[in-house]
């Protein structure tokens, strides 16, 4: 056991009132266990994982813990990859991965040689001397993951980080992800709308509700890996899954209509 919410809300207080983001919130991910979150736009996705990072406290009452001791803040167990990841801009691509480590004080000696490894695992050996600019978006994710990674977390959570990508550039890092996953067996909590991305990648995929985010059904995902996006018993999966999730989009929809 490693990762367990209990009774988990959020209220933003907001210059128009509380915003009731997430309600009630219980589920627990088992060490070395993928799980994906789906739900529409604004369902909380986004703040889940910013709670488990430590970003933002949860309501009263609401427990969050790993490996028994409650989180209180951010910690180097736990890192949070975006859909556009801040990488830094004036470092080139081998010292943004040794970053981690310097900030660690790892020894020195061990520095490059680990950066060089993980970069070697997403593929940009050639390229360690880049700047961040003269990267494409999906080398900058496999950057944003080898930074990650290097120095050797709990937990990778991940928010939406293929969205901005092209189809084929996206199935690629969901092909390199899950052999990475395979190698390395982190824990990954992984948000996305996407369905087929979710039922993809999880071990299980859970479903949010239309805001207040509530856990809606949770689906086992016992299919082979690695899997693509085009497998036809991935696609039947994903079809059983919208049904649920269409509910809950239609629902939004309908509240930002309005009486339009
Ligand atoms: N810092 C904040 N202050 C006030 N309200 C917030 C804040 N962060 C999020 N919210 C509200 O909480 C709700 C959930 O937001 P969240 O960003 O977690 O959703 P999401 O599921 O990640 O959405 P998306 O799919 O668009 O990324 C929304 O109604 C949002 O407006
Ligand atoms: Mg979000």
């Amino acid at each position: 056991m490693e990762l367990v919410l209990r009774n988990v809300s959020k209220t933003f207080r907001t210059a128009n009132g509380p915003i009731k983001a997430l309600e009630d919130i219980d589920f627990q991910v088992d060490t070395g266990e993928f799980v994906c979150f789906i739900g529409p736009s604004g369902c909380g996705k986004s703040t889940v994982l910013n709670i488990i990072a430590g970003l933002e406290k949860p309501d009263p009452h609401s427990t969050v813990s790993i490996d028994g001791s409650p989180v209180e803040g951010p910690g180097p167990d736990r890192i949070l990859i975006f859909q556009q990841d801040a990488l830094f801009p004036w470092l080139n691509v081998i010292n943004n991965v040794e970053f981690g480590l310097k900030m660690k004080k790892f020894p020195n000696e061990k520095v490059r040689p680990l950066a060089e490894e993980f970069l070697r695992m997403v593929h940009l050996s050639r390229f360690r001397n880049s700047y961040i600019h003269e990267l494409s978006g999906g080398m900058r994710q496999r950057v944003a993951l080898a930074r990650a990674l290097v120095v050797n977390p709990k937990m990778l959570l991940m928010d939406e980080p293929f969205s901005s990508l092209d189809a084929q550039t996206r199935e690629r890092l969901l092909m390199l992800l899950q052999t990475i996953w395979s190698i390395i067996g982190k824990t990954i909590i992984f948000v996305t709308h996407n369905i087929r991305e979710a039922v993809c990648l999880g071990d299980r995929v859970i479903v949010l509700t239309a805001s207040p985010g509530r856990i809606k059904r949770e689906f086992r995902i016992d299919l082979p890996r690695p899997r693509r996006l085009g497998d036809g018993r991935l696609v039947e999966t994903s079809n059983l899954i919208m049904g649920d999730l269409k509910e809950e989009i239609d629902k939004v929809v309908r509240e930002e209509m309005g009486d339009d």
